[in-house]
């Protein structure tokens, strides 16, 4: 096993606010080193099915949120995410992950039936579930069907900037509970958080740093803020692809093994995201599978990218990008490799 290298406080804070170019340079290639001792030069890929945009939440950066007049909800029915799922496992996928805003038509009875129908077409895949908040009973429920994974981000680990992003009815406390009792049974987790979001700084990403030392999850999903037109953070600043990176290079470090994506967000907001990911650390991509109304709805930042690299039908592409850096995308369930 390969030894989890922790920095200090100081150490961070120096390698995330410093102009030297070689030190942020020998940062990355530390992480890529670290990620081609465990995972070689193999890129996971995950099938995204986007299945509902309606949400009971509120979360103020989120587009989706219940606030939100503006876009057309939808809800993608069993038939449909079946269908997402069998056109993925034809073009190689053998993640499935089912994403969405926390839908109260979509209730466990539907995804108990959904994941074990998945399981017994394409037995050879994971499930990854991302559905916000929901009871321990159903976590129970889904994880007992055939889920393998579960994503919830825990967005911000101080107590006062998650406050700020998320109405009262949420707490942090609640996505830590959360995440430890899913840990608990069984379920490989993953969290994660927005870099730069409003209100956040380098110290409240230190504090996410240590947050997830504390929670040792199997996946870590980082990307930056992009501001919403209709939310209340229309005007706030995007977060940058440079802190993005270095904060994905220091947590490739700080976890050898962790799953880490290269994320649609950070290759929204610079043109070449996707690889600068990659060479940070990351180790893992999610193009969508979504039909297109749900690709075109399921908008929660502005300028969401859903075409070329970002698409299922992308993957030619894709490869040949990897590969002319070294890299490439292998048919693979794509479990985690540490303890
Ligand atoms: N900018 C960037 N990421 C966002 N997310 C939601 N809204 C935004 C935004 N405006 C991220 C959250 C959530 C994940 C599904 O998408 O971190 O956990």
């Amino acid at each position: 096993m390969l030894q989890n290298n922790n920095f200090s406080d100081k150490e961070l804070y120096e390698l995330l606010t410093t102009n030297d170019k070689s030190m942020i340079e020998n940062l990355h290639k530390k992480a890529r080193d670290i990620a081609q001792k465990v995972y070689s030069n193999e890129v996971y890929i995950r099938g995204l099915i986007e299945i509902s945009n309606f949400c009971r939440q509120g979360c103020f950066y989120c587009g989706i949120n219940r606030a939100n007049t503006r876009i057309k909800r939808y809800r993608l029915d069993k038939k449909e995410i079946i269908e997402c799922a069998h056109r993925g496992y034809e073009f190689g996928f053998r993640t499935f992950v089912l994403q969405g805003g926390e839908d109260p038509i979509q209730d466990d009875d539907f995804f108990v039936e959904i994941i074990e129908e998945i399981k017994k077409l394409y037995p050879d895949t994971r499930i990854t579930l991302s559905l916000g908040h929901r009871s321990k009973e159903s976590y129970y429920r889904l994880k007992k069907a055939g889920a393998d994974r579960y994503l919830l981000r825990h967005e911000s680990a101080n107590r006062s900037v998650f406050n700020k992003l998320h109405p009262a009815d949420q707490s942090l406390d609640q996505r830590v509970d959360d995440l430890v009792y899913m840990k608990s049974l069984g379920f490989h987790i993953g969290t994660g958080f927005m870099v730069q979001a409003p209100f956040s700084s380098i110290e409240s990403h230190i504090e996410d740093i240590k947050l997830i030392r504390k929670l040792k999850p199997q996946m870590i999903g980082i990307g930056p803020f992009i501001s919403h037109k209709d939310t209340i953070f229309k005007d706030q600043n995007n977060g940058t692809s440079d802190l993005t990176t270095r904060l994905l290079s220091i947590l490739r470090i700080e976890n050898p093994y962790a799953l880490i994506p290269s994320t649609t967000a950070l290759n929204t907001i610079d043109e070449n995201g996707r690889i600068k990911g990659i060479l940070s650390g990351a180790n893992v991509i999610m193009p969508n599978l979504s039909p297109s109304y749900a690709k075109e709805n399921y908008t929660l930042y502005d300028k969401k990218k859903n075409k070329g690299l970002e698409s299922a039908f992308g993957l030619k592409e894709l490869d040949d990008l990897l590969r002319r850096y070294g890299y490439k995308i292998v048919v693979d369930k794509g479990d985690y490799k540490g303890e």
